[in-house]
């Protein structure tokens, strides 16, 4: 059976929600192929009221688009490995950073799903950034200066931070320091995107720190900017379904010291080019 979506944007070019399906149905290939349509048309997507999408639904449904990334922190025997859990509230933040999922992947994630569990009274929105038009805003020079430049991604910069010297080696020896092209071009639809983030993005190829750390900083605020943003605020069974090669996302902890947990499933990509 084909499923119509309906689908009403948030903004002119990113985010929007679609009603007229329910993720945790078997859904035809048809269907998926709508979904993943929409997704590539307005970078990320969300669903409301999807109240029978479980651990198990969350990962069937993961799974027609690709194959699922188990992430490194998730503890060992978790049932449902591809799952990640992201809690937070006391002391606990919520990533708070703009990024793009696991770009210290050497290849990084096409995409995230990711649904409410438990929600705070009030706050935690998430915000996405379309970065593509974060690129078309830079002005020519920026663009000629940074075009054929390699960033350098580090998985221990976030996950290890809080860790001593010795566990931050290790982490390094697992998950070395991987290069994406700071440009990317996005496998689908062929546009260009800015493609470091301030959360694993750690230096620039054959550039100094000194020269490097200012052009990153100006590529980062570029997704600061309210003009290539959309915000969405939560609700029960509320899912988020974001393309990882076009956008990236910041949760706002404003909700804390309210206990927030969200799970997400993260469809594993290609190299970045
Ligand atoms: C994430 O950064 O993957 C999660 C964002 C959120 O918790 O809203």
């Amino acid at each position: 059976m084909v499923t119509t979506l309906t689908i009403e944007p948030l903004t002119a070019t990113i985010g929007a929600e679609i009603a007229g399906v329910d993720l945790a149905d078997e859904l035809s290939d048809e269907t998926i192929a709508a979904i993943r349509q929409a997704l590539l048309d307005w970078k990320v997507i969300f669903f409301r009221d999807q109240h029978r999408l479980g651990r198990d639904e969350h990962v069937a449904f993961g799974r027609r688009f690709g194959q699922l990334e188990v992430h490194p922190l998730t503890p060992e025997g978790q049932d449902h490995p591809e799952v990640f859990v992201l809690p937070s509230g006391g002391e606990r933040r919520a990533p708070g950073l703009w990024h793009s999922d696991v770009t210290w992947r050497p290849e990084p994630s096409m995409g995230s799903i990711l649904r409410s569990v438990k929600l705070p009274p009030v706050g935690g929105d998430t915000l996405w950034a379309d970065m593509h038009a974060a690129y078309d805003l830079l002005d020519d020079r920026v663009k000629t200066d940074i075009d054929g430049l390699i960033g350098l991604h580090d998985y221990t910069r976030v996950f290890g931070a809080l860790q001593p010297p010795v566990v931050q080696e290790k982490m390094r020896t697992e998950h070395p320091t991987v290069e994406h092209p700071i440009v990317r071009t996005h496998p689908e639809t062929r546009r260009k995107a800015i493609y470091v983030n301030a959360a694993f993005t750690c230096g620039i190829k054959g550039m100094d720190e000194s020269e490097a750390r200012p052009l990153l900083r100006r590529l980062e605020r570029q997704a600061w900017l309210p003009d290539v943003q959309c915000r969405f605020r939560w609700q029960p069974g509320s899912v988020a379904f974001w393309d990882n090669r076009a956008t990236q996302h910041c949760v706002s902890n404003d909700f804390l010291p309210s206990p927030r947990v969200m799970e997400r499933v993260t469809v594993v990509g290609d190299r970045p080019f």
